[in-house]
Order: C-alpha cells, then sequence, then structure tokens
C-alpha cells in the first residue's frame, strides 16, 4: 500500500497547488478545478486502488462464519456483481426493504458474514488511521457498472413510498438556517464559491449529482460513498447527524438515483 500513500500525497500537493492557483483565476468562474486535475492525472484516478481492494475483500474469507461475500445478492442473483449498481437502490424481498448499495453491503456483512452490525459499522467511513470496507467494496461494485444505463424504477410500493420520503426530505426546510436540500440544489446554475451545485429536482442535474459517485475526493485524498456525501450534506444544512444505513438516507438517495434514471454510470469518479 506505499503506492496508494504515495499517490494521496501526490494527489493532495497537485491539489494544493490548484487551489492556490485557483485563487487567482476567480475572476473566470468556469474554471473548475477538478477538471484541471483530471487533466493533469489523465486517466489515473487514485480510486483505482479502493477498486483493487474491495475487489480482494469481495472474495476474502471474512467475519465469524469465514465466508466471503461472493454469495451477496446486490439484486441480480447471488454473486452476480456486474451492473448491479445501475440498478440500485432496489426493494429487496429477503430483507423487506429498499436497500442502497452500502446499506445491501452491510446487510450481507451481518447476514453471510456474521459480522455484528456495530462492529461493521465502526469502518464506515475511512481515516488516516483506518480504512473503509465500505468505501472500497463500493468502489469496486460501482467500477463494475461503468457504462451502464442507470436504470432504477418506482416498480413496486416500497420504491414508490421510498422516493415519494426521499422527495417530501429534499424539500423539508429545518434547522437553524432553515434549509432545505433545494435551497442549495433546487436551482440550475447555482454555485457556492467554485463549487457547482447541481439541480437534484431534475434529470440532468440529478444523472450530474448521481452518475460519478462513489467518487475518489481529491480534496481528501479517501474515496467516498453516497452515503457519505449525504451525512456530509446534512452537516452542512445544520441537521442532526445521517445514521449511514437509516431509512432516511436510502429514501434520500433512492429519489436522485431515480431522479437520474438514463444516466451513463461513470463511477468511482473524482470529485474536489
Ligand atoms: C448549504 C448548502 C447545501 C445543502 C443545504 C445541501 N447541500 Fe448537498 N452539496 C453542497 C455542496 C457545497 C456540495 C459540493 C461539495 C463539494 O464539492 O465539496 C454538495 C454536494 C452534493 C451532492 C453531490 C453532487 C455532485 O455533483 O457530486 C449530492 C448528491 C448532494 N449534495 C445532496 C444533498 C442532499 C440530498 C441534501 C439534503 C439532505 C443536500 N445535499 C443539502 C451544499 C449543500
Amino acid at each position: 500500500m506505499i503506492a496508494r500513500h504515495r499517490t494521496r500525497a501526490i494527489a493532495g500537493l497537485a491539489f494544493a497547488a490548484l487551489t492556490a492557483a485557483s485563487s487567482i483565476v476567480l475572476a473566470q468562474p468556469e474554471d473548475d478545478p477538478v477538471a484541471e486535475y483530471r487533466a493533469m492525472m489523465g486517466d489515473d484516478n487514485p480510486a483505482e486502488f479502493w477498486v483493487m481492494r474491495g475487489e480482494a475483500l469481495w472474495s476474502e474469507p471474512r467475519g465469524p462464519a469465514s465466508v466471503s461475500l461472493e454469495q451477496c445478492d446486490l439484486g441480480m442473483g447471488p454473486g452476480v456483481v456486474k451492473g448491479a449498481y445501475a440498478h440500485l437502490p432496489r426493494y429487496f424481498a429477503d430483507a423487506g426493504q429498499v436497500m442502497d448499495l452500502e446499506t445491501r453491503l452491510l446487510h450481507c456483512m451481518v447476514t453471510l458474514q456474521g459480522i455484528p452490525r456495530k462492529e461493521a459499522l465502526k469502518q464506515r467511513f475511512g481515516d488516516g488511521a483506518r480504512e473503509s470496507d465500505f468505501e472500497a467494496l463500493a468502489a469496486f461494485v460501482a467500477e463494475e457498472s461503468r457504462g451502464q444505463v442507470l436504470d432504477v424504477p418506482l416498480d413496486n410500493p416500497a420504491m414508490e413510498k421510498a422516493y415519494a420520503l426521499g422527495k417530501e426530505m429534499f424539500f423539508y426546510r429545518a434547522g437553524t438556517h432553515d434549509f432545505s436540500c433545494a435551497t442549495c440544489h433546487g436551482q440550475t446554475g447555482m454555485r457556492i464559491r467554485l463549487q457547482q451545485l447541481p439541480n437534484i429536482s431534475e434529470a440532468e442535474g440529478a444523472r450530474a449529482a448521481y452518475s460519478g459517485w462513489p467518487a475518489y475526493r481529491v480534496s481528501q485524498g479517501e474515496v467516498r460513498t453516497m452515503q457519505w456525501r449525504l451525512q456530509d450534506c446534512f452537516r452542512q444544512q445544520r441537521l442532526p447527524q445521517l445514521d449511514f444505513g437509516s431509512q432516511a438516507s436510502i429514501a434520500l438517495t433512492t429519489y436522485i438515483a431515480h431522479n437520474a434514471n438514463g444516466a451513463v454510470m461513470d463511477a468511482p469518479g473524482m470529485k474536489r
């Protein structure tokens, strides 16, 4: 993993340089510092290291049951990874609920591998001290749907309900600032400083916002999942912490994914 850490250090330095440069070019609002970074890195996305680790984790016997995730059903049959992410979130009859990718991975860790839920959740997000299996596995599964067309239909009552709840939450104003998601993501062409804020309530913006997640976040040197993205926006919205895998998080992801239908999946992507 030395290579990975070296890449992260280089990535961090390059980003710092670009950020410094971008403060000079603020007069040109169309400039996107991550686009420059992408151009510099060529086809190399450091997320590749997470994909490789996720692929190894997928087939490694783990947990008290000492089994791999190769019998995990991501919705297309046990063990089928190819294309699975392009059809998530979806309703899972065995769990009796709608699940997104991360929640389904958690479900498989608990039910197949016998890892206690609390234990598994300890590493839901990686930091300098500890890598996250979710971030690696999500990167691997997403990579296996690159180029596929996102298709998340509301084809049963549970999906309809999740979408409706997600939509309600998206427009629900709360917190000390009385913000809703729509305050920042409900108009086209909004930006905070250099960051474009996609309009997630319509197809074009939702596709831009969704198709590249999970993503390597240049500013953090980590791959982050949609669950991470949402809890960070809860923080920006000054709401209480969003629980990983909660009904609320799945409903919001269902809302965004369904709005983004037709997107060509391009994850893991690269974000600021
Ligand atoms: C105070 C403004 C604000 C609020 C409120 C907010 N967000 Fe965000 N959101 C942001 C910013 C800023 C970014 C981009 C962050 C970055 O680039 O580092 C972002 C990014 C995102 C992205 C990824 C977009 C992309 O193109 O990659 C999604 C999805 C998202 N937010 C969903 C939500 C949802 C759902 C809510 C409501 C629970 C919400 N946001 C509330 C400011 C906000």
